[in-house]
């Protein structure tokens, strides 16, 4: 038993989604990692004398990040510029992933600074592509299995369109699948695996029918791919798929559209397309910094709410050119002002926590309230004395999360707790 005790800021999981903001609040956390009461902390300390206590008092404590779409090799590559997507893949990210192969030393320690970026800016579980290779990405799985972040990692499958030494042929890729599925799928409730068939134009038909067909073999698989980014991908999908409606019948056409499928990007999509993404109740992972960087476009975020579609964000490092999902969501409310239609802070912390975790049917990760993970990140706001002072001019709890929406960053963050451990700590 652990009591921490801090000022919780957090969404609580009514509709609409509510924001709670409450000082001097200590969180009583079981030995499975759970918070199993809350109140305060002389009086927990009375029913519980044995049990350890942290003190964070004025410190506040948010729930940990989902960051719903990143790539491991691509953090090699940041800010790597091109004018858009295909040059941007062709130049810079398919070299950069051949080098991501094997179980080296290099990738070792490649794999473990991943995790410590994650960690460092207060991300408690990541959506993550690896390459196309298997032993990197068992390496990976490794060492978030150590490491004790929780992760739903996926092998880029691709079999055309790229060179050679990424290319895997369909009979290999499943073979390497099904070995990652027994090995890690389920592991320690932490880890799952995600089929990412990359985008359409990198994938045969039939390696996504047989990637459809294997998840629907293995049902509570995530699926994770790229989407309707950019106008020349666009293009590219009406050349190869003449046949298809429109880019989402692609993959619906392969079973690869599901409850359990993150769709990154989502920003050139028809009216008809969002209400068959909400009717399969796929998620949109919106990557605005990425976005932004690539000039890929603005993101239509109410457009998508108004349908139904369930959104969360994504850093998409390297395309992102941040871990952090505080500059995330900064940009994000930035791109949706653009677009004349700006979005709450609650919507947007919603989308870094409560609402993604809702969406990938997590329904224990991403708020501080009773029952739920002791996943939480700690901030220190004095680490920023503009935010420390921006933060003491607020006069509620909504101002204080959005000065920390366009103000905070991984200099805030002192500790970062998973199903109740501390795995970091400044
Ligand atoms: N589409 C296909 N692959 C990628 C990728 O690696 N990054 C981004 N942003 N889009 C993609
Ligand atoms: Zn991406």
């Amino acid at each position: 038993m652990q009591l921490v005790t801090g000022t919780l800021l957090h969404c609580l999981a009514k509709s609409p989604v509510e924001l709670e903001y409450s000082p001097h609040t200590t969180l009583l956390i079981d030995d499975h990692g759970r918070i199993q009461a809350k109140g305060k902390l002389a009086d927990l300390q009375k029913q519980y004398p044995k049990a350890q206590g942290f003190d964070y008092t004025d410190r506040l404590l948010i729930p940990g990040f989902l960051d719903t779409h990143i790539h491991f090799p691509q953090m090699d590559m940041i800010g790597a510029m091109e004018p858009s997507l295909l040059p941007w893949l062709e130049k810079h990210t398919f070299p950069t992933e051949v080098a991501y192969r094997g179980r080296s030393d290099l990738m070792l320690k490649a794999a473990h600074q991943f995790v410590d970026e994650l960690l460092s800016n207060g991300t408690t579980l990541a959506c993550v592509y690896s390459s196309s290779n298997h032993d990197v990405t068992d390496l990976l799985f490794e060492v978030f299995a150590q490491r004790g972040l929780r992760g739903i990692i996926g092998k880029t499958s691709m079999d055309r369109h790229a060179p050679q030494a990424l290319l895997v042929p369909m009979a290999d890729d499943l073979a390497q699948q099904s070995a990652l599925l027994q090995r890690w799928h389920g592991f320690d409730q932490r880890l799952s695996l995600a089929l990412t068939p990359r985008f359409a134009p990198s994938c045969t038909p039939e390696l996504m029918r047989a990637l459809g067909e294997l998840h629907a073999q293995h049902p509570d698989t995530y699926i994770q791919t790229h989407y309707a980014e950019n106008t020349g991908e666009l293009l590219w999908i009406k050349e190869l798929f003449p046949k298809a409606h429109d880019y989402l019948d692609v993959y619906e056409a392969f079973g690869l559209i599901t409850g359990r499928t993150l769709l990154a990007h989502g920003i050139h999509v028809e009216a008809d397309a969002r209400q068959r993404l909400a009717q399969h109740q796929a998620i949109i992972s919106h990557c605005p910094t990425s976005n932004l960087f690539l000039g890929s476009g603005l993101f239509a975020w109410k457009t998508m709410e108004e349908a139904g579609v369930p959104i969360a964000l994504g850093t998409d490092v390297g395309a992102g050119t941040s871990f952090s999902l505080w500059q995330t969501m900064n940009e994000a409310y930035k791109v949706a002002a653009l677009r004349g239609a700006a979005v709450q802070p609650i919507d947007l912390l919603a989308a870094a926590t409560l609402k993604a975790a809702q969406a990938l049917g997590l329904s224990d990760l991403g708020s501080l309230s009773v029952g739920y993970q002791a996943d939480f990140q700690v901030l220190n706001v004095r680490t920023r004395p503009l935010l420390e002072r921006r933060i003491k001019m607020a006069n509620s709890a909504e101002e204080i999360l959005a000065a920390l929406i366009h103000l905070a960053d991984d200099r805030c963050v002192e500790s970062v707790w998973v199903n109740g451990k501390r795995l970091r700590s400044t």
